[in-house]
């Protein structure tokens, strides 16, 4: 099985969503020993911004390889990373990922599984300032209009609020990490 693992927070070791996403690899690595991984680190090695002469192809490439797709997807001023929207511009492409038909538009890439590890400073998950939650209604949709459907969400929200909600949070998504379904794409 190919994994594609994908870190995009800027801030390093002292990051929540890249310890998120190496439990969730290790957890996977742990149940197939044949899996292969690629990893891909949008802070260390930038995309920089989608243009008409930005080749793309290892890219996308490497994304229609994998058979699950770990996503490490801080929230940025209620949005996802720009380094994170530029690997989405890149794996959004028409006649590889999308097309158009006269009924509208139709995925082409299904079949893979995806997890995401959201982390943010603030709480979003229930009441008014869910309105602000541009990032994981963004990536679910943009997801699934490539045809993307199989899409798990590992949160860890109230990081910066205090020590307390932190310390929640972080059990939290540890205990999402370990009870991940054990099965295959
Ligand atoms: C540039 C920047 C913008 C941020 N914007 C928000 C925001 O809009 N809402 C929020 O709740 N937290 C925001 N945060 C806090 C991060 O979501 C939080 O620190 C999270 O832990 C970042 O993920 P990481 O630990 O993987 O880097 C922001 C952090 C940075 C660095």
């Amino acid at each position: 099985m190919n994994l594609l693992h994908i870190d995009s927070s800027a801030l390093g070791s002292r990051s929540v969503s890249r310890e998120l996403t190496a439990a969730i690899v290790a957890a996977f690595a742990g149940r197939d020993p044949d899996l292969h991984v690629t990893y891909r680190d949008l802070a260390a090695a930038p995309l920089g911004d989608w243009s008409p002469e930005t080749a793309a192809d290892t890219v996308l490439e490497e994304f229609l390889a994998a058979d699950v797709v770990v996503l490490g997807a801080p929230m940025y001023n209620f949005g996802i990373p720009s380094q994170l929207k530029a690997w989405i511009d890149r794996i959004c492409v028409a006649g590889r990922t999308f097309r158009y038909e006269a009924g509208g538009p139709v995925g082409l890439a299904g079949g893979k599984r995806v997890v995401i590890a959201s982390t943010r400073g603030g709480l979003y998950a229930t009441g008014a300032a869910a309105a602000l939650d541009f990032q994981e209604p963004y990536l679910r949709k943009v997801l699934g209009f490539i045809g993307i459907t199989d899409v798990e969400v590992i949160r860890a929200e109230g990081l910066n609020l205090d020590e307390g909600h932190r310390t929640q949070a972080l059990a939290t998504a540890r205990e999402a990490v370990a009870a991940l379904p054990a099965r295959a794409a």
